[in-house]
Parts: structure tokens; sequence; C-alpha cells
């Protein structure tokens, strides 16, 4: 295959020299370092003109906005039937991503099955933690209820969860739902939260009242069935463009890891397919400091797609940063990714970090 040209270099003994990145290389992974203004976005922007233009499906992640609107007006037209435009919260799109975090999505056997609870039970509690206390009591309750409604044949959402945990009686409904459904694993702890007192429930109940109270993260998260599926997007080939520019950092990076987290659920999938029947594809997160997450099983993916032809490219703009809220994800980051760029950062401590890095090649 044709590299991706990413740009040129002019040196006095090779002279004009294209530099591109070898399709060996795509699979495993980019990152773009540079503080504000320094050509990031304008990087990715060519770089996926390119994705587009080979025929390769990939996502693209714009918590800003600005690169995924420049980026609409110049794909080729070939592929405008491709584009699945996702805009949580846009007034002028109906498009949201739904994502309903209790909804394990097909799997074939229980281990896969159990994965798949135990992931979302994962996000969940991720996400939960965030913000205000978090105890390991409320989390029990969360994570019990969360795994009995996932494990359900019925479809639960997170505003189900709600209105289980609102009162004694719903409480006790669901605890015989959970009885008559034979998930014997579960019905002991579905009957003791059944039976705990108002004081116990309530800080559980405010904090996921945040989530269903909000208008825009009810759309995000309270959808039955999910409105765009992802997993065919992705097989499909499909350009993904998800304009991620609410205002909550902590929806943001909801979205963000949700949209990720089935995308790499997709690839995942593909070591039952024949590896000549692995089309490429490339997952690209612009300012990924405002969208990273522990949460994102960032090591699992990038490890592990070289093998589902699934190239992961991220942009930064301070890394010392990332170490300080999320030092698991830059470690992973560092360790996984083989090709790095940087251009000009701002704080000495970036650059030490990104020097150093680059020595340890
Ligand atoms: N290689 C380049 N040559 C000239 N101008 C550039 C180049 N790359 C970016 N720019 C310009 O610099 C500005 C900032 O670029 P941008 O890609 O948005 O930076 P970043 O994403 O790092 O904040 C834009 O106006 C862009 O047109
Ligand atoms: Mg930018």
């Amino acid at each position: 295959r044709e590299p991706l040209w990413l740009g040129y270099d002019t040196t006095p003994l090779d002279g004009f020299r294209e530099v591109g990145l070898e399709d060996l290389s795509w699979f495993q992974h980019m990152t773009v370092f540079g503080t504000t203004g320094k050509g990031k976005s304008t990087m990715l922007n060519i770089f996926m003109n390119q994705i587009a233009r080979k025929g390769y499906g990939f996502v693209f992640i714009d918590p800003k906005g600005d690169t995924v609107d420049d980026l609409i007006t110049q794909l080729p037209d070939h592929r405008m039937d491709d584009i699945v435009w996702i805009e949580p919260g846009s007034e002028d799109f109906e498009q949201v991503a739904g994502i309903n975090f209790l909804d394990p999505g097909a799997t074939e056997t229980q281990k896969e099955f159990d994965r798949e609870v135990e992931s979302i039970i994962d996000d969940l509690r991720a996400v939960l933690r965030g913000g205000e206390y978090w105890g390991p009591k409320m989390e029990g309750i969360t994570m019990n209820i969360a795994r009995a409604m996932i494990s359900s044949r019925r479809q639960f959402t997170l505003v189900d969860m709600y209105y289980v945990l609102a009162d004694n009686e719903s409480r006790m409904k669901f605890a015989n739902v959970v009885s008559q459904e034979g998930m014997d694993f579960i019905h002991e702890y579905t009957t003791k939260i059944a039976e705990m007192d108002e004081e116990e429930i309530d800080p559980v109940l405010r904090r996921i009242q945040d989530w269903v109270e909000d208008p825009i993260s009810r759309g995000i998260v309270a959808h039955r069935k999910g409105t765009i599926n992802i997993s065919d997007a992705v097989e499909e080939g499909k350009i993904i463009l998800v304009r991620n520019t609410l205002r909550s950092e902590e929806i943001r990076k909801v979205v963000s890891t949700g949209i990720m987290r089935r995308v790499w659920a997709t690839i995942r999938k593909r070591e039952k397919m024949e590896e000549a029947d692995r089309e490429p594809f490339f997952a690209i997160m612009d300012e990924f400091d405002d969208i990273a997450s522990e949460n994102m099983s960032l090591d699992k993916m990038l490890s592990k797609a070289r093998s589902g032809k699934m190239s992961v490219t991220t942009c930064l703009q301070n890394p010392s940063q990332l170490r300080e809220f999320a030092p698991q994800t830059l470690k992973q980051l560092f360790g996984n990714v083989n090709t790095m760029f940087s251009f000009g950062v701002k704080e000495a401590e970036d650059a030490r970090l990104i020097a150093k890095r680059f020595d340890d090649d």
C-alpha cells in the first residue's frame, strides 16, 4: 500500500524528500504533540483526507469542532454518502450518539457476555466516580443493580436505574424481576438493596440524577437502543465524525469513551474474521487531553489493534498534564505508540517528557 503522506523535508544531503507513514506503521499508532496554533489539527486534516481518498473508514473525535467543520468541506464527493455525523446536544442535527450504558450488545458466548458486562460496569463506575463524593457503599449498590439490569432479558437504561432506586416499592419490584428471571447470583443483593433505607440510597440517587435530569446527558445515556450502530459503521468502512463540543467535560469524556469502546468492541471481534477481510480502520482523536480517561482501556486498544487492523492517532497539548490526571493513559500511550511527532510545546516539563520518550527510541 502507498504510504499516508504527512509532509516533506529538505536536507542538504537528500534534497527534497517526502515524509510518509508506511502501512506497516499504521497499526503501531501515532501521536502528535504541540501547543495551540502549531498545526496539529491541520496535519490531522491532511491525514484524514488521504485516508478518505484511499477509501478506508475512520472515526474522528473533535472536542473543539473547528477541525471537523473544515474536514467536512474537503472530503471527496465520492465519500459523502459514507459520512456518519454525530453531534450530541446539537439543535441543528437530530443525530445524537445514543449510548445505552446498560446494553451489552450482541454477544455469542457466555464468556463474551460476561466480559461485556464487566466492561460496562467499569465504564459506569468511572462515570459515576467523577465529581462528587462517591463511596464504596454507593458503588456497591449501583454496580449490583447495574449488573442485574445488564444481565436481564429486558432492556434497561440509566434512567430506569434512577426510577428503580427512587423508592422502596420499585426496588422491591425490581428484586422480584431479578428473581423471576432466575438471576440467582444477584437476587440476594437486590433484595438487600430493596430493604435499605432512603438515607443509604439518597447519595446514589443524587449522583444518577445529575445524568438523568440534564436534557443533554439524558439524551445521550437514556436510549434503549443506541440510535447509531457504531459497530456496523466500522465494518462498513464509514467515516464517523464526532463533533463533541458539549460544555460539560464529564459528558464529553463519556461520549468519547462510549464511542471508542464500541469501536474497539467491533475491532476485537475481528479475531474471528479472515485476516484478508480485515479492512484498515483509523481512530483519530484531536485534543486528546480533553477526552482522555483512564477508562478508555487505551492499552488494550493500542496493543491489540494491530491484529484487528485499527490505527489510533491522538493529538496532545500537554502530556505533563495528562500525567497528572490520567497517569496510566500517558504510560500506555508512550508504551504503545511507535510514531511520534512534536511541534513546539509551551511547558518545559512537556518538552522534557517528549524528549525523554524520543530518547528511549
Ligand atoms: N504547515 C503549515 N504551514 C502554514 N500554516 C499552517 C501550517 N499548519 C497549520 N498552519 C496554520 O496555523 C494555524 C493553526 O493550525 P492548527 O492546525 O489549527 O493548530 P493546532 O491544532 O495545533 O492548534 C492555522 O491557521 C493553520 O492554517
Ligand atoms: Mg487543533
